[in-house]
């Protein structure tokens, strides 16, 4: 499954990926969705496999394209796949040029993707070597000096990311006090979570509440990559209570922890993202003369793989433009 779905999966996200980095920064957010979930859902018309979307743009009534339950590529191929997808993930950061938007796609054998509503989720993710040393119900000073020990370091060596909102107030005066390093985002906890098990990022850890479709696709990597999230369901209404419940899932267990293998439970889970603006992961865009050329990451737990992929995309071939190294 994961040899059909990868081509295809990398394609959309390379579409989504240059059509929204189009429109960096003309303030147009909405616009920037836009232009991604076209391309990337133009992309997956031509794949032979029969797929349905289980995170995406919203319910059928929300989202004319990638709705949950949408039926893609062709319903007749033998290979039946679920998909979760955030063709633009962080569409403020495209907006204004900020660094760390991605086009992002995932799948797995049908079911092995939790089918989580547009709801928060409080959550902890950390890398590959503190995996399994953790709990998010623990206080940030614990959680942050078992990282600091599993990696070697102090807890001043730690850096955070945590996104900047008011409801993480009282978090940050923890983390604070604990004496780590904050780095505060705008947006984008998704593309933080793959950077915090991939060395080199300068990242260590994401705490904090934010996205559940983010989760569930955060999940999806950190399985291919060895990291790890927890995570536990945030309600603000009992309308929200009563989607997720619609979707399955247990909404009066508040205190329930769910782990990187009740977000992304499949065999064959397959992960791709394309940079759309510049990252400390993945280098965004960069458009020439009748081409461009991307940088993704694509990634499967059963094959094993993780691939940085450098893409010189030539559309004049009669004309085509220099490729750099
Ligand atoms: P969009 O790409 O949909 O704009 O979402 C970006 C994001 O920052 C996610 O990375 C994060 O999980 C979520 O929004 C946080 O939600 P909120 O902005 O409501 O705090």
């Amino acid at each position: 499954m994961d040899k059909l779905i990868i081509a295809d999966a990398i394609r959309a996200t390379e579409a989504g990926a240059i059509a929204a980095a189009r429109l960096m920064g003309r303030g147009d957010r909405m616009g920037a969705d836009q232009a991604a979930v076209t391309a990337m859902r133009k992309a997956m018309d031509d794949a032979d496999i029969s797929g349905t979307i289980v995170i995406g743009e919203g319910e059928r009534d929300e989202a004319p394209m990638l709705f949950i339950g949408e039926q893609i590529g062709n319903p007749d191929a033998a290979t039946a796949v679920d998909i979760a997808v955030d063709p633009l993930e962080g569409t403020n950061l495209v907006a204004t040029g900020s660094a760390n938007a991605t086009a992002v796609l995932a799948a797995a054998e049908p079911g092995g993707l939790m089918h989580a509503p547009d709801t928060y989720l409080e959550k902890l993710i950390v890398g590959p070597m503190v995996t399994g040393h953790v709990d998010i119900n623990d206080p940030a000073a614990k959680t942050l000096a078992t990282i600091a020990s599993r990696l070697g370091r102090n807890v001043w060596d730690i850096t955070v990311v945590i996104l900047e909102r008011p409801r993480h107030e009282e978090l940050i005066a923890e983390v604070r006090a604990a004496g780590a390093r904050i780095k505060l985002i705008g947006d984008g906890d998704l593309t933080a979570a793959i950077s915090v098990a991939v060395s080199g990022t300068g990242v260590h850890a994401v705490m904090g509440t934010g996205g559940a479709p983010e989760g569930v696709l955060s999940a999806a990597a950190l399985k291919c990559l060895g990291g790890e999230i927890q995570a536990k369901f945030h309600w603000r209404s009992n309308e929200e209570k009563e989607r997720g419940r619609r979707m399955g899932v247990d909404v009066d267990d508040a205190e329930r922890v769910y782990f990187t293998n009740d977000l992304a439970s499949g065999d064959n889970v397959v992960f791709c993202a394309t940079g759309v603006t510049d990252g400390e992961l993945l280098r965004g865009v960069r458009f020439f003369g009748g081409g461009a050329r991307t940088h993704s990451l694509m990634m499967s737990y059963q094959g094993g793989l993780v691939r940085f992929i450098d893409t010189v995309h030539m559309w004049d071939p009669g004309n085509p433009p220099k490729v750099r190294l």
